[in-house]
């Protein structure tokens, strides 16, 4: 980052925006989340109706965000409270509850991917996967490793080192990506891979009309395009006017939604190939922690080295979504109450350190809190920051759009502010209703035991 023209910090490049962006949306949601929707809620359909909602949700809405993120220049309670006044700022207070929210028990799993590269070299991965990771997804040494992932996120957070963190990010995720993909093409060599991509690409028609395909597609999409939470408009708040919003926004999407794919074209082949199925429908929520470390097994000492690699790239990308995570609340804190970069991300740190002990040692308190922030208060977020960008200043939004944008992006202009308005409003609201429905039961199921 480079001081802009006003004081403000801004990004230096256009790519170390994009990047940024990019880094913030993969990370776990891709790798762990992704096949863990998919096997949990109508397969293929799922994949289907996901593609779907980036274009009618996805990048409509991460636009709104950078939008609004680059006119107000202020952390998100800030740029609402200067765009649209004191009751849209509280909207603000939202966002920093769901990035507490969603970071104390997205470090929980991030632990475990550290456990298991570090496993890797130690002992090598367990014959039984399904079994070990029973055994060490909660409890003490979940705990242990949580606390250690939510350490380097806050001392990454205080010392404000974006600049170590996005060049590293610039060949750790390319790294990533070659590694799932060449994982991926390892699996489609094993016999029985056949029903498992049946299972991820061949959609049931009628799992693609039931609304809660759709629901968790919807929260899919929130969750791993970092929507609904003020996180993209956090980033875009760092922008100058030279950049083409409505490109960065198609380039950060399909990228993300690439390393999903992709993880998905390995998970699914090894858990039929392996009969994991019994395993994995039993805890869903570990779906990539039982198939990918069963994989590596098979193959003997590469997995190893393989396994070593891949869950240590795994970490570091979920590290540059936990720091935005982290960011958000620290940068709302900072401006709010006027306290100091180290002393904010110092006690949220802490706190949510402490928050998630809960997830660390309960699974379905994990899932519970994945309902909860990682979906339905994202939806809601996401559907107020709809309206705000579409209906309270859409001349300002129409604006940022084109400022930057090639000619050919300024075309699609009316299109997208079309979809923001009419179409992605409406939507959002449906889904954020069914899954308000969704986890008010899960709620009621949590407690009754
Ligand atoms: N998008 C991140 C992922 O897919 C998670 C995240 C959600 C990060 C919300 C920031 C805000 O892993």
């Amino acid at each position: 980052m480079a001081a802009s023209g006003t004081g403000r910090e801004a990004f230096a490049t256009k790519a170390g925006f994009l990047l940024a962006a990019a880094g913030s949306a993969v990370g776990l949601g891709n790798m762990w989340r992704f096949p863990y929707q998919v096997s949990e809620g109508g397969g293929a359909a799922l994949v289907v109706v996901y593609i779907g909602l980036i274009f009618l949700i996805g990048i409509p809405l991460m636009l709104a965000e950078f939008a609004i993120g680059r006119r107000g220049q202020r952390a998100p309670i800030g740029s609402l409270r200067a765009l649209g006044g004191p009751a849209w700022g509280r909207l603000g207070y939202l966002f920093v509850l769901v990035g507490f929210a969603i970071l104390s028990y997205y470090s929980v799993i991030a632990g475990w991917t550290v456990r298991y590269g570090i496993e890797a070299v130690v002992q090598g991965f367990a014959p039984s996967a399904a079994d070990h990771f029973t055994a060490v997804a909660s409890g003490g040494d979940a705990v242990a490793y949580h606390v250690a992932f939510m350490m380097a996120t806050t001392l990454i957070v205080v010392g404000g080192v974006k600049g170590g963190i996005e060049r590293a990010s610039l060949l750790l995720m390319p790294a990533l990506f070659v590694l799932v993909v060449g994982l991926a093409i390892w699996a489609a060599t094993l016999p029985g891979a056949a029903a498992g991509y049946a299972v991820y690409l061949m959609p049931e028609v009628e799992e693609l009309l039931n609304p809660d395909v759709w629901r968790a597609a919807a929260g899919q999409v929130f969750f791993s395009l970092s929507l609904g939470m003020g996180g993209m408009l956090t980033f875009a708040s760092y922008l100058r006017r030279d950049q083409n919003l409505p490109e960065s926004a198609t380039v950060v999407s399909f990228t993300d939604f690439g390393v999903a794919f992709f993880a998905g074209l390995l998970v699914f082949p090894v858990i039929y190939s392996f009969a994991l199925q019994g395993a994995v429908s039993g805890s869903t929520i570990g779906a990539l922690f039982i198939a990918v470390p069963s994989a590596f097994e098979a193959m003997g000492a590469w997995g190893r080295v393989v396994g070593l690699f891949f869950f240590l790239v795994l970490a570091l990308g979920a590290i540059t979504s936990t720091i935005s995570l982290l960011e958000v609340v620290t940068a709302s804190v900072m401006d709010e109450l006027g306290w100091s970069r180290r002393k904010a991300a110092l006690l949220m740190g802490t706190a949510i350190t402490l928050v998630g002990i809960v997830p660390a040692t309960d699974l379905d308190a994990l899932g519970l809190l994945d309902k909860i922030a990682g979906e339905l208060l994202l939806l809601l977020g996401g559907l107020a920051l709809a309206l705000f960008a579409g209906w309270r200043i859409p001349a300002a939004v129409r604006d940022e759009l084109i400022a930057g944008a090639s000619p050919f992006w300024q075309r699609q202009v009316p299109r997208i502010l079309f979809v923001m308005r009419y179409v992605m409003p409406p939507l959002v609201a449906v889904l954020a209703f069914f899954s308000l429905r969704e986890t008010a039961s899960a709620v009621a199921a949590f407690f009754s035991g």
